[in-house]
């Protein structure tokens, strides 16, 4: 298949090429770089031995995604480009909704002109919210109360409506959990600008002695230790699933949670990483984070079942494969 991937230079984007390339199928990215780099286009070239073509576009400009439709025949789309950052999208409500949301209805309209039929989408857990765990598909949507969390459930309706008055689409709501490592190269992987707000960058770079200590945001949860739990996934793990949601996808709107399944809590993760690396990592608790739930994960059966994907890597490789990123790159 030839496929168009919106944020393709991207942490999640860059390893799904890895994994398409490597299937044998063609990509087209489309990216604007504005929380990424060319060099990891480079990086995946290098990793495949194999060519992709890239256009540096914003993917709200319809003309230009237009021009791109025009050029190249698609068989489908993965819809990776987005602003993702909790606190900033408080802070810059409008340029999150124009970003995210405009970008999901750009690339859709040209689908429709071009009759492109898969389209697959990046979505979060943060759409179960405050739900019971573990996150089941069929559970009413509660977004997380941020700018950000609200794009990806309009995103998700806007494209579910799209596929319901499109004989044929065929359309994968990815639910993200936590995607942490990085490919076992360690030639691609997260590289936040600024201070991370995500854990496991923040720990990769406390172990690195970017930063001086982890906080632990909060040890009164109703959890196991008291921390904060989430199903980490190893991102390699995830851009297989995404493999897996384009070739399998049959028409209709399919929404997966890409997750193990397993939570695993702040105090867990630092064991494991100190034990997979051999390091000892400075911690202290601190407050909360406002907006922090106490768990998330997923159910993650219907993947299972009708994509035939499972999470493979575990906590050890996660944490291994991050700590190989971070000494290694600076892209
Ligand atoms: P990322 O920031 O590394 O990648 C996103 C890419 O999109 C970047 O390369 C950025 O330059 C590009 N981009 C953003 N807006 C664009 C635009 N208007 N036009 C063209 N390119 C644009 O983030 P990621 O972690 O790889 O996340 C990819 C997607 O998955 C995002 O939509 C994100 O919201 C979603 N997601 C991520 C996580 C996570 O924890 N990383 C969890 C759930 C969902
Ligand atoms: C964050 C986002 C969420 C997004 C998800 C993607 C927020 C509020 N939520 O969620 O919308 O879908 O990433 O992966 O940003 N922690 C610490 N110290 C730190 C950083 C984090 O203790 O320095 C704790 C958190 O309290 C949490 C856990 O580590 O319990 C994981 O945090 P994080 O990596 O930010 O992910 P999420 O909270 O799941």
């Amino acid at each position: 298949m030839n496929i168009l991937i919106t944020g393709g230079a991207g942490f999640i984007g860059s390893h799904t090429c890895v994994a398409l390339l490597e299937a044998g199928h063609s990509v087209v990215v489309a990216d604007n770089l504005c929380n990424s780099s060319a060099a990891a286009l480079e990086r995946v070239r290098q990793i495949t031995g194999k060519e992709l073509l890239f256009y540096q576009i914003d993917v709200t400009a319809a003309a230009l995604v237009e021009g791109i439709f025009k050029k190249h025949r698609f068989d489908g789309v993965i819809h990776f480009a987005g602003l993702k950052a909790v606190g900033e999208s408080v802070e810059q409500p409008l340029e999150y909704y124009y970003n995210n949301t405009v970008s999901t209805m750009v690339l859709a309209a040209a689908c429709r002109k071009y009759g492109v039929k898969r389209f697959v989408f990046s979505s979060s857990a943060t759409v179960y919210g405050e739900n019971e765990v573990p996150f089941v598909e069929t559970m009413a949507l509660r977004p997380a109360a941020n700018p950000y969390g609200r794009t990806k459930a309009m995103s998700e309706q806007i494209l579910s409506d799209a596929a319901r008055a499109e004989p044929g689409w065929a359309v994968a709501l990815l639910r993200y959990f936590n995607p942490v490592g990085a490919h076992e190269s360690g030639l691609i992987g997260e590289a936040p600008t600024g201070v991370p707000n995500n854990l496991m960058p923040y720990i990769t770079q406390v172990a690195r002695g970017k930063l001086a200590k982890l906080r632990i945001f909060g040890d009164d949860y109703p959890t196991i230790d008291g921390t904060g739990v989430r199903d980490y996934i190893h991102v390699c793990d995830l851009a297989e699933g995404h493999l897996r949601a384009l070739e399998g996808l049959r028409p209709g709107v399919h929404r997966y949670n890409l997750g193990t399944g397993r939570g695993t809590s702040v105090l867990q993760l630092v064991k494991a990483f100190e034990k997979a690396n051999g390091l000892k990592l400075p911690c202290e608790i601190a407050a909360r984070r406002p907006g922090d739930i106490a768990e998330s994960y997923a159910d993650v059966s219907k993947a299972e079942r009708e994509l035939g994907w499972k999470a493979r890597r575990d906590l050890v490789q996660m944490c291994r494969d991050a700590w190989r990123f971070e000494q290694g790159a600076e892209i």
